[in-house]
């Protein structure tokens, strides 16, 4: 497993997660409330997302700043979902050209378990830029919508996605 391959899914709303943190330091008082954690949660072990069906295998629960659901061995119609870095971040493991609509994919994923939470940030927790010998998947993002795209045998695979909600 390579470290270096490990990335953080970053939305804008991991902005929104530091500038949220930074006040709550300053307030000072709800210090005690921000340092809680939360144990995260599995996802169902199978959801149907754009007509394919998500399916998560067994997790280790870890420990949060905020409500996260996490979806372990990851597959999509029994297929890896692919993994990658942008091209000039890391030489490696780029076949995707930085598309991965995971944000997208967690807001369905919650919406499935009727999580009305505001997504915060949608987390590659373990991934692997190691050759995959089967056919791989990538939520893309068309002009109007949101939709599978097949991809071939290649270089990174996702193992773990974590979505984590706003705290409020
Ligand atoms: C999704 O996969 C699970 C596990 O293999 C299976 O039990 C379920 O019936 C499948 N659902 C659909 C809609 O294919
Ligand atoms: C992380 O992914 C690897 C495959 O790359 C897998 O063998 C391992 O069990 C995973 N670790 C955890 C903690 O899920
Ligand atoms: C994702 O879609 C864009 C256009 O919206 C396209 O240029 C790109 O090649 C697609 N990426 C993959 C990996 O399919």
């Amino acid at each position: 497993m390579n470290w270096l391959c490990h990335k953080f899914v970053i939305s804008t709303s991991v902005i929104f997660l530091f500038l949220y943190e930074f006040s709550e330091e300053l307030s000072g008082d709800s210090q005690k409330e921000f340092n809680q954690r939360f144990p995260d949660k599995p996802f169902p072990n199978h959801n149907l997302i754009y007509e394919r069906n998500v399916t998560c295998g067994e997790h280790s629960s870890g420990s949060f700043p905020s409500l996260t659901w996490t979806c372990a061995d990851v597959k999509v119609n029994n297929l890896r979902m692919a993994y990658g870095l942008y091209e000039g971040i890391d030489t490696k493991c780029t076949e995707t050209k930085g598309f991965d609509e995971l944000a997208e994919l967690c807001r369905q994923m919650m919406r499935s378990i009727e999580v009305k939470r505001t997504l915060w940030a949608a987390i590659v927790s373990n991934a692997s830029c190691d050759f995959h010998n089967e056919n791989r998947v990538l939520l893309n993002r068309t002009r109007e919508n949101f939709v599978w795209h097949d991809m071939p045998s290649g270089f990174g695979w996702i193992h773990t996605i974590q979505c984590m909600a706003m705290r409020t």
